[in-house]
């Protein structure tokens, strides 16, 4: 063994439990029927570990795997794991070689990323599968509807470019509000017939709100993304089957320090709360540095024993306090705090972080760095 032992276990940890995973992706697949799932997992699976969920998807016979960048494809090929990876959003011409080698399919809407690829893949005597991507109103990425036409003449005249799919993405699938989304689809499903012809025979669309509220947008694939980790897509989903979904993860660390304060003492960086009463403080290993928003300081709480503990003073890089005199002399160093998650009968979850700080669950989760150990959970 080497000098100092074996290699400490880090004190704040996400756990993944799996099973969740297995569930959530029932349940979507229980709406979409035998329609293929292509999930999607950038950003190191929604901030889940990338490599743990993409080789549980492997595993369950998922083949497609929906990432954004082909950096983040090259990653998960070097570590072994077997899929079609999928490349959500736009690449650079001078990442097509790269592309073209580790067989990933992009999704194009640019002539010069067509060009490019092409010409890559003759430079490599092989070919390239691509998504063609139409925007239908998210104005984001995309070929315009009218260009489709053309855009498939020119991939046509490329022997070596095929035409996997044709795509789109929703701008407002999450909200009350269908019109915008109808108004997608309506716009997609014209270009179905003509793409058809075309000889493309798969359309997808789909993201995990529209499994869940818009049945008319599964077509021939959907690409989950937030419900596979059992996180509603917003609170505007009208479909009772989301309060089904499972998280996938809870977000656990522990105490490290504690002590006891008097009245009127300012804590942490800026002194920005002041104990008003004699107060037990607890120290804990976790901040900004493992994706603990700043913006949550003194806002959000923390479960300890159960009990909803307040976070106090500024959330730091590496450390954060709670106020735990609620369980003063029930609780000592290395007691578990949960930062999101169930303990007892009280739950933290994403949602209530994401509505301290004004964002969504998405973000949340996906800001939990790589510094915070992803532990393995496969029974409840
Ligand atoms: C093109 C595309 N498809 C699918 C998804 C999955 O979306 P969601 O996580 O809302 O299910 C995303 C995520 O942003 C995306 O960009």
């Amino acid at each position: 063994m080497p000098a100092g032992g074996a290699r400490p276990m880090s004190l704040t940890k996400a756990l993944i439990h799996l099973d969740h995973l297995t569930h959530n992706l029932e349940l979507l697949q229980g709406l979409v029927g035998e329609r293929p799932m292509w999930p999607a997992i950038k950003a190191n699976a929604y901030g889940h570990g990338v490599d743990v969920v993409a080789r549980h998807l492997v595993g369950l016979g998922y083949q497609t795997l929906c990432v954004a960048h082909v950096t983040e494809a090259i990653e998960l090929i070097e570590a072994g794991i077997d899929a079609t990876y999928l490349l959500l959003s736009a690449s650079a011409p001078e990442h097509s070689e790269s592309i073209v080698s580790h067989g990933c399919e992009p999704v194009v809407c640019t002539h010069e990323m067509l060009e490019a690829l092409a010409t890559a893949a003759q430079r490599l005597s092989t070919s390239v599968a691509i998504h063609l991507k139409v925007d239908t109103g998210m104005g984001r990425i995309g070929i315009q509807p009218d260009e489709v036409p053309a855009f498939l003449h020119r991939c046509s005249a490329l022997p070596r470019v095929q035409v996997r799919s044709l795509m789109s993405h929703f701008c407002c699938a999450d909200e009350t509000d269908k019109t915008l989304s109808n108004q997608a689809i309506e716009r997609f499903q014209q270009l179905v017939s003509e793409a058809r012809a075309s000889g493309i025979n798969s359309f997808h669309m789909a993201n995990s709100a529209a499994i869940f509220d818009l049945p008319a947008s599964y077509f021939d694939v959907v690409r989950p993304g937030i419900a596979i980790y059992g996180l509603r897509p917003s609170w505007e989903i009208s479909n009772p089957l989301v309060e089904e979904l499972k998280p996938v993860l809870e977000w656990r660390t522990q105490i490290t320090f504690l002590k006891e304060v008097p009245a009127g003492i300012g804590l942490s960086y800026g002194h920005t709360f002041h104990t008003e009463r004699p107060s037990l403080i607890a120290t804990l290993p976790v901040g900004y540095g493992d994706g603990l928003h700043r913006g949550l300081s003194n806002k959000c709480e923390m479960l300890v024993r159960g009990v909803r503990c307040p976070q106090v003073g500024r959330i730091t890089m590496d450390q954060t306090l709670i106020d735990v005199t609620a369980l003063r002399g029930q609780i000592g160093l290395g007691e578990e705090v949960v930062i999101i998650g169930g303990q007892g009968d009280e739950v933290i979850t994403a949602d209530e972080l994401a509505d301290k700080l004004g964002t969504i669950n998405y973000e949340i989760v996906t800001a939990i760095l790589e510094r915070v150990q992803r532990e393995i959970v496969t029974g409840s």
